[in-house]
C-alpha cells in the first residue's frame, strides 16, 4: 500500500480522495487544505485521514505520494516543496503557469529520483486511448485534420483563461492521439465575463502539425450546452469520439471523396462521394480519474514514467504558451517553443510590462 496526501480539497480534490479511498494499492493517509470546511467535509467522509491546513506537515509525514490539486499559481510552489521531501507528485494540470516553472519541477523530479506526473485525464480515458489506436492502425487513411469542442456554462476560473483551464485537456489528447508535437499555434479569443481582468472565456486554438495536419480546438466557459466533441478526418474514414453520449462514444464513418482517375466527360468529372454508416467502435469503459490515479501508483512501484510525465506537461505549457502569445497579438502565428515571456498570468493589461515572476506569486488585479 502507497501512502498517499492529497493538497487541495475544492471541487477537484474530493474526487481524488473518493479514488484513492477505493483503490486497494492507496492509503489515503493524510488531505491538507486552506479551508478548514473542506478538512471537515473529508474527514467526515474518510474518518482515519489524517488533517491539515499547513501544507508542510503532510511533507513532513510519512506519505510517499503527494497530489496537488490547488489553482495552478501554487503548483510550481508545492510541487517543489513535494519534490525536496523526497515525494512522489501527481499535480493537477496545467503542471506549472510558464515553461521555466515546469522546467524546474521536472529537474527536481530527476534530481531526487521521484515521479512527476500531471492530472491530463483524458489520456486515461478509455475512448482516447481508443482513438489513438484506430489513428495508429492506419483505418482512418492520411489524417487531414481534427476539430475539437469543449464547451460549457462555467466553471469561470478567477485567475487564469479559458485556454489555460481547458484546453490542457484538448493538447494533452492530441499530443497523446497523434503521438507528435505541433510546430506551430495560433489563437483567437473573447474576453465577455471578467472583463476587468481581461481573462478570456473563449478561446480558438490551431495548431499545426508536422505532415501539415491541422487541429482546432474550441474551449469555452460561455456557451449553453455541454459539449465535448471530437471530429477526426482521414482520407480514408472519419471518427466522432463524443464524451457526453453514454453509449456509443466512438463512431467510424465510412465517408469519404474520391477524385476519378480520369474524366473524358463532364459527367464523369464530378467527384465521388462515399456515404457509408456509422458503425460504434467497442470500448471497455472504466472512470478515467480512478485509471490515472491507479497508473501514479504502478509508476512509483515499477519507477516507470508516466503517460502523462511531467516532460508531457511541459510540452502541453510550450503550446499553451504560445496560445498566450497570439491570444494578446491578434491571432498571430508562433513557433512552438519560441515565443518566451508568457505565462498563465498575463492577462491583455499587462502585454508590454514587465510581469517577471508574475506568475509565481497570486494574481492581484487592479
Ligand atoms: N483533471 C481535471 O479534469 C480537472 C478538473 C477540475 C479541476 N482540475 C484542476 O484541479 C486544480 C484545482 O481546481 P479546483 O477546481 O478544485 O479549484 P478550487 O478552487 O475549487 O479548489 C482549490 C482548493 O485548494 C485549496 N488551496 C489553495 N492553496 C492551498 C495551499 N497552499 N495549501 C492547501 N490548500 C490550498 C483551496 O482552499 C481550495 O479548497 C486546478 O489545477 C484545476 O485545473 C482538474
Amino acid at each position: 500500500m502507497i501512502k498517499v496526501g492529497i493538497i487541495g480539497l475544492g471541487y477537484w480534490g474530493p474526487k481524488l480522495a473518493r479514488n484513492f479511498n477505493d483503490l486497494p494499492e492507496a492509503d489515503l493517509a493524510w488531505v491538507c487544505d486552506l479551508d478548514q470546511n473542506r478538512l471537515d467535509h473529508i474527514t467526515s467522509l474518510y474518518p482515519g485521514v489524517r488533517a491539515t491546513r499547513d501544507y508542510r506537515e503532510l511533507l513532513a509525514s510519512d506519505v510517499e505520494a503527494v497530489y496537488i490539486a490547488t489553482p495552478v499559481h501554487s503548483h510550481y510552489r508545492l510541487a517543489l516543496a513535494a519534490l525536496r521531501a523526497g515525494k512522489h507528485v501527481l499535480v493537477e494540470k496545467p503542471l506549472a503557469a510558464c515553461v521555466d516553472q515546469a522546467g524546474e519541477i521536472i529537474a527536481e523530479g530527476n534530481r531526487q529520483s521521484r515521479v512527476v506526473m500531471v492530472g491530463h485525464t483524458f489520456v486515461y480515458n478509455p475512448a482516447v486511448a481508443a482513438m489513438r489506436e484506430i489513428i495508429a492502425s492506419g483505418q482512418l487513411g492520411e489524417i487531414y485534420y481534427i476539430n475539437g469542442t469543449r464547451v460549457n456554462l462555467g466553471l469561470f476560473q478567477p485567475d487564469i483563461n479559458v485556454a489555460w483551464d481547458l484546453a490542457p485537456h484538448d493538447i494533452s489528447i492530441l499530443l497523446f492521439v497523434l503521438n507528435m508535437e505541433p510546430v506551430a499555434a495560433s489563437a483567437r479569443g473573447g474576453v465577455f465575463v471578467q472583463r476587468k481582468k481581461g481573462l478570456h472565456d473563449v478561446a480558438y486554438l490551431s495548431l499545426i502539425f508536422p505532415n501539415g495536419i491541422m487541429a482546432d480546438i474550441r474551449v469555452s466557459w460561455l456557451d449553453p450546452c455541454k459539449i465535448r466533441r471530437y471530429t477526426v478526418v482521414g482520407s480514408m474514414k472519419m471518427l466522432v469520439y463524443d464524451d457526453v453520449e453514454p453509449e456509443n462514444k466512438i463512431m467510424i464513418y465510412d465517408k469519404g471523396v474520391e477524385i476519378p482517375p480520369y474524366s473524358d466527360t463532364e459527367e464523369q468529372f464530378h467527384l465521388s462521394y462515399r456515404t457509408g454508416d456509422g458503425v460504434p467502435y467497442p470500448i471497455s469503459w472504466a472512470e478515467p480519474l480512478r485509471v490515472q490515479c491507479q497508473h501514479f501508483l504502478d509508476c512509483i512501484k515499477e519507477g516507470t514514467e508516466p503517460r502523462s510525465s511531467g516532460r508531457v506537461g511541459l510540452q502541453v505549457i510550450r503550446i499553451l504558451e504560445s496560445a498566450q502569445h497570439s491570444l494578446l497579438n491578434g491571432g498571430s502565428k508562433e513557433i512552438v517553443g519560441e515565443s518566451r515571456g508568457f505565462c498563465a498570468y498575463r492577462s491583455r493589461r499587462e502585454v508590454g510590462a514587465q510581469c517577471k515572476d508574475l506568475c509565481l506569486r497570486e494574481p492581484v488585479w487592479l
